[in-house]
């Protein structure tokens, strides 16, 4: 049991999974539960977002309670309940906020609509306080690949992002054109630590006149050739070439954006922020360069609803009162 109004609910259910946790003001997670939505959308290669939607419909609640029993606290614990309000899909988001609108009416504990990226953003200083500032930002998840800089958890300037295809996207998409399952990234980055990489893929805007922006589309459609005129390639060197590649212009655009904004911490967070190899890729930059790296534990770079708490205290510090609408497109910058 905590004190009164100590605590934050954080809800998330901006894609396939349905999480649920409750957060002290620092960043301490009291408790969480997600319930996955992997095995229903495995046969589809990718999320079926009305599938989705009818599950977090059937989950919500039962995750819920599952936490307030877990640190057996209630609605007199609360200070407020997050959720995301975007960026995601539709029907989706608004099982959450619905669910979140009627849990805060009933228990009369305010709800605040989060948004989905400053609550990755946040993920990396739970459990600890890690992010020291300014700090740069490489933000990787199935949805978005981004880079900013910021000056404290809510003063963010966006100075890059992907043209197209995100990096987690393009993992799914590779994963899925091998036959392999959903999600793809951590698949792939098993095969490729068992392979050798067979070929250079292209290194998709990487140098200097393309400044800080993405792109990952070209590189999977090359994936594809590479497989329809080799049939006969191992997976595994397939995959570690395309591991190879990501890497090199993930790290290469760090590189450039730490030099063009100099900062004291690089904070790589997302879904693909969970990819060893890329942890490794942004230690050894780290080291080089003197900056301090933080990563959010492995089980807050995929979706949670830590992160989102995380953020909501930061929304009540703010005295930021967002609405309850979903909005699917949200960008970072928003809050
Ligand atoms: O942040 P997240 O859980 O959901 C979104 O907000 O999109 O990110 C999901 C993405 C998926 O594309 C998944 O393939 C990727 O994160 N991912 C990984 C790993 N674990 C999850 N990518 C690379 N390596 C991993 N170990
Ligand atoms: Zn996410």
């Amino acid at each position: 049991m905590s004190s009164r109004g100590s605590l934050v609910l954080g809800i998330e259910t901006s894609c396939d999974d349905t999480a649920v946790a409750l957060v002290d003001r620092q960043g301490g997670v009291i408790a969480s539960c997600v319930a996955s939505q992997v095995e229903l959308h495995n046969a589809y290669g990718g999320v079926y977002p009305e599938l989705a939607s009818r599950a977090h419909i059937d989950k919500i609640l039962p995750t819920v309670q599952t936490v307030l029993a877990q640190a057996d606290a209630g609605p007199r614990d609360l200070a407020a309940i997050g959720v995301t309000r975007g960026p995601g899909l539709i029907g989706s988001l608004m099982v959450g906020l619905n669910t979140a609108s009627g849990l805060g009416h009933g228990w009369g504990v305010p709800v605040i609509g989060v948004n989905h990226l400053r609550g990755h953003l946040r993920s990396a200083d739970l459990e600890e306080s890690r992010v020291k500032y300014p700090a740069l930002v490489l933000l990787v998840s199935g949805g978005h690949t981004l880079l900013a800089r910021l000056e404290n958890p809510t003063d963010l300037k966006l100075i890059g992002s992907t043209v197209d295809d995100s990096v987690g996207e393009a993992y799914d998409k590779v994963a899925r054109m091998m036959g392999l399952g959903y999600p793809g990234g951590p698949i792939i980055d098993r095969l490729a630590k068992g392979g050798t990489p067979c070929v250079q893929f292209p290194r998709p805007m990487y140098g200097r006149g393309f400044g800080l922006d993405f792109s990952f589309s070209g590189l999977k459609t090359s994936v594809l050739r590479y497989l329809e005129d080799h049939p006969e390639a191992k997976q595994e060197d397939v995959a570690a070439a395309f591991v190879d590649a990501v890497l090199q212009v993930l790290i290469y655009k760090c590189r450039a954006a730490l030099q063009e904004y100099p900062a004291t911490s690089l904070v790589v967070v997302g879904g693909v922020a969970a990819s060893p190899q890329l942890r490794a890729g942004a230690a050894a930059l780290c080291d080089d360069l003197g900056v301090q790296l933080c990563l959010p534990p492995l089980r807050w770079s995929t979706d949670n609803g830590a992160m989102i708490g995380l953020a909501t205290w930061d929304y009540l510090a703010a005295g930021v009162s967002s609405t309850l609408d979903a909005v699917p497109g949200l960008g970072m910058e928003s809050f």
